[in-house]
């Protein structure tokens, strides 16, 4: 599968079957994670592997019942927390940017996923102090999100995108980008 493939082809994937993930493609994931780019190459991105029921629970207690993928966080074979250290980061205009370097790790592994054949999908509505105490994350770490990892138990459909129109301009701010 080349890039744009993985990028067509990717969706969230909410129901996964049991089959637990191969330990060597958890590994692969999570090396494609680490090489995305991060703010002066400070890598502030961490991840919690979880392949055990034991926590799963309490983990999907922090998340509140409408929460379209709560059920795969008890279902999945494999969630992987993913997590920033913030003062391995910079915040420069207002932004801080350990978000930013997280997401783009977060976008590596759901992409590398994809390409195994492998389901994700980024989880940020949740609690993040209930996650942190289920899970015994020291205080300084943020919980930037989570995701169920297996393979996918349906495929579903694209969901809408704007129009290129819509969010791309030429040479002006709101001339459309045709
Ligand atoms: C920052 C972020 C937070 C998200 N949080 C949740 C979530 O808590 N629960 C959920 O089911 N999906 C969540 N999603 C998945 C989005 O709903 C999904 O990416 C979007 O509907 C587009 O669908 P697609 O990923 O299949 O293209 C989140 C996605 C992002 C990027």
């Amino acid at each position: 599968m080349d890039i744009f493939q993985a990028i067509t082809g990717r969706r969230s994937i909410r129901k996964y079957k049991p089959a637990p993930v191969e330990p060597a493609k958890i590994k692969q994931v999570l090396n494609m994670a680490r090489l995305a780019p991060s703010w002066k190459n400070m890598q502030c991105w961490r991840f919690l592997v979880l392949t055990g029921s034991g926590p799963r629970g309490a983990l999907a207690g922090a998340f509140p019942d409408d929460n379209p993928g709560k059920k795969a966080l008890v279902s999945a074979p494999c969630i992987i927390v993913v997590c920033a250290d913030p003062g391995e980061s910079g915040v420069e205009n207002g932004i801080e940017y350990y978000v930013a370097d997280t997401a783009l790790a977060f976008d590596h592994l759901c992409l590398a996923a994809h390409g195994l054949g492998l389901g994700t999908c980024w989880m940020g509505w949740f609690d993040e102090g209930e996650i942190k105490r289920a899970l015994d994350i020291p205080e300084g770490i943020r919980v930037v999100g989570i995701t169920p990892l297996g393979y996918p138990d349906q495929s579903p459909n694209p969901r809408p995108r704007k129009e290129l129109a819509q969010i791309a301009f030429c040479e002006k701010w709101d001339n459309p980008y045709q």
